[in-house]
């Protein structure tokens, strides 16, 4: 049986505190005209998590008309008070619970959250990604009990890189999970974190696990244009246009490899930063 095209929008890192409002005008504008299935928003919704930085976001989202779904990202639990970061770290994050799809099953697909971010890791930063392994059961326990055929797309903040090439550790666990991800009915991960976009086969023991990475939509942009993914799924699988305002190609605004964090990359021989390819997958659907 032929599975409808499904139209999701992608979008992450939108940082309300420092968002860009021209490129949020513009997405509303998107959503309102086109009409997509879902929005999965994957993380750092608020710059410090404040409360009037969620209650900004909570209006936004619940202006827009299809259903939505955000991961909690680093940004989103309390900077200033570190009692209540300690205590209850995703107290603010559940004042916007009630407008969103915890997880969302589309025609063939379902949307799967995994938790990446942490309220404290025994390194620094603990803005870096580190998988659970409570995090990790809970997400594969849920992949397993969808309904034989179902295809998932996981959303995470942190992409799910262990290490960058000069060694360092970025999401801790991150390689055992995308090897239990790539065993099962997984179309993508879907992610943020780095402000700026990304389209990767991963190699796993497991087989390739396709990680997706949104831009920003924040002012705090790293080395392209505030953006977002639009997602076309068919039964060949995902098709990935990268939007932006800047009519930027969809390969111009993908980096190679993922980068530690949303810094802007420091020099051009620099390993992490961006090395611009084509991704070898289905040619982009404008
Ligand atoms: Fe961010
Ligand atoms: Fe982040």
């Amino acid at each position: 049986m032929t599975t409808p095209k499904t139209v999701l929008f992608h979008l992450s890192d939108i940082h309300f505190g420092l968002e860009d409002r021209a490129a949020l005008a513009w997405v509303e504008r998107c959503i309102a005209e086109e009409k997509p299935a879902a929005i999965c928003i994957t993380g750092d919704l608020t710059m410090r998590a404040r409360h009037r930085e969620f209650a900004a976001a909570c209006r936004w989202i619940s202006s827009l008309g299809p259903p939505v779904t955000v991961e909690v990202g680093n940004h989103d639990m309390p900077y200033f008070n570190l009692i209540e970061r300690f205590v209850d770290p995703y107290r603010r994050f559940r004042s916007i619970k009630a407008l969103l799809e915890m997880q969302l099953n589309l025609p063939g697909v379902a949307i799967v959250p995994l938790k990446t971010a942490t309220r404290a890791q025994w390194r620094f930063p603990w803005s870096n990604g580190w998988v659970t392994g409570a995090a990790l059961r809970q997400t594969l326990a849920a992949i397993d009990a969808l309904p034989s055929g179902t295809r998932a797309l996981v959303t995470a903040h942190h992409p799910l890189t262990e290490r960058d090439p000069r060694g360092k550790r970025l999401t801790i666990n991150g390689e055992a999970a995308m090897a239990a991800l790539a065993e099962r009915n997984v179309l993508a991960i879907l992610t943020g974190h780095v402000h700026d976009a990304f389209d990767i086969d991963q190699p796993t023991p497991a087989g390739k696990l396709r990680m997706i990475g949104a831009g920003t939509l924040s002012k705090r942009i790293r080395s392209t244009p505030p953006s977002f993914n639009q997602l076309t799924l068919t039964d060949a699988g995902i098709a990935v246009t990268v939007r932006n305002l800047e009519a930027v190609p969809t390969p111009a605004m993908q980096i190679g490899q993922v980068p530690e964090n949303a810094l802007p990359p420091r020099q051009p021989e620099d390993p992490v930063a961006p090395v611009r390819t084509v991704p070898a997958h289905d040619p982009p659907v404008h």
